[in-house]
């Protein structure tokens, strides 16, 4: 598939007798933010470390941009796995060039990528004078020099305040609007509902489901109902054949309905039966709630 960035298949990884990924696959492709989230210890930034040849894996395969090797896809790929080492006494910009270096990459970028980064005013002050979020912006504007496709990063917004978590979290979306894919580990459910379009659930080494965020959040809709008289509000919803469960919650009804129905054909049911709702909203399973619900299935 032209579209496809990466294909991983049946990724296999032990520590000693901890077995980290057990037969771990997954596709990712292009234009995607796609979020690999699990607990601490389920094994992301082994598989992170694997698909940038850090890891050796036990077996299994993995392919970038539907070729191998690893060492000829290597420029494509911009990462920030643990904190990178900047030179505390140099600036923004002398680190960044020292990079390009490395990199084998013109200077020509590096303002560019200050200002993507929210850095111009400061590109002249000593990194060791940074705050924790405007390194971290710092490390992502140097894991995308040379212009990468893909860009991975493992946890990027721990160990930092919520401004600076906003603020990577903007940058990351602003990226990703730009065309890179990016490939983003996380512990953390709401950073993965906020920025990514794609998610797999990882869990002791275990992929537990994977398929587009959007779809997780609209798997099971519940509309919230209340009229004035809920027991005839009860009645014509248990007789109106579209609906699959109702449940008491305190002062409402909770109705999952079938799958074709939705809040507008609800509401003109209802009036036609002379019920008129008082409120109608309609509740999402969230992220949290299916991720939960899928690890307990895990441990069970
Ligand atoms: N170098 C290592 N030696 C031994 N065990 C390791 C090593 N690296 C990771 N592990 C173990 O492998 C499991 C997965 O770790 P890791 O990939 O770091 O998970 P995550 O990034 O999701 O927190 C954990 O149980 C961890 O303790
Ligand atoms: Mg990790």
């Amino acid at each position: 598939m032209k579209n496809q960035v990466l294909e991983i298949r049946n990724l296999r990884k032990s520590y000693g007798s901890l077995l980290a990924l057990d037969d771990f696959s997954l596709q990712v492709n292009k234009g995607e933010v796609f979020g690999i989230l699990g607990p601490n210890g389920s094994g992301k930034t082994t598989t992170l470390g694997i698909l940038l040849d850090i890891i050796k894996p036990d077996s299994g395969q993995y392919a970038w941009f539907g070729a191998r090797p690893f060492s000829n896809q290597r420029a494509r790929i911009g990462a920030l796995l643990e904190q990178p080492l900047f030179y505390p006494y140099l600036s923004a910009v002398k680190n960044l060039e020292i990079i390009a270096d490395i990199k084998n990459v013109a200077y020509g970028e590096i303002d560019e990528l200050l200002e993507k980064v929210g850095l111009t005013g400061r590109k002249h002050s000593k990194f060791k004078t940074y705050s924790l979020g405007m390194k971290q912006r710092l490390a992502i504007a140097a894991s995308l020099i040379g212009k990468p496709e893909v860009l991975i990063l493992d946890e990027p917004t721990n160990g930092l305040d919520p401004r600076s978590i906003a603020e990577i979290r903007e940058l990351i979306i602003d990226i990703a609007s730009r065309g890179i894919t990016v490939l983003l580990a996380s512990h953390l459910l709401d950073e993965v509902q906020k920025i990514c379009s794609h998610v797999a659930i990882l869990d002791r080494g275990k992929l537990l489901h994977t398929g587009r965020v959007d779809e997780v959040l609209n798997s099971s809709p519940m509309l919230e109902l209340q009229a004035d008289d809920m027991r005839a509000l009860h009645l014509a919803l248990q007789h109106s054949g579209v609906v699959d469960e109702i449940v008491s919650e305190g002062p409402i009804w909770l109705v999952r309905m079938n799958k074709e129905t939705g809040p507008a054909e609800v509401n003109k049911m209802l009036t036609q039966q002379g019920i008129y709702l008082t409120h109608l909203a309609q509740r999402h399973k969230s992220l949290e709630k299916h991720f939960l619900e899928l690890v307990a299935e895990n441990h069970a």
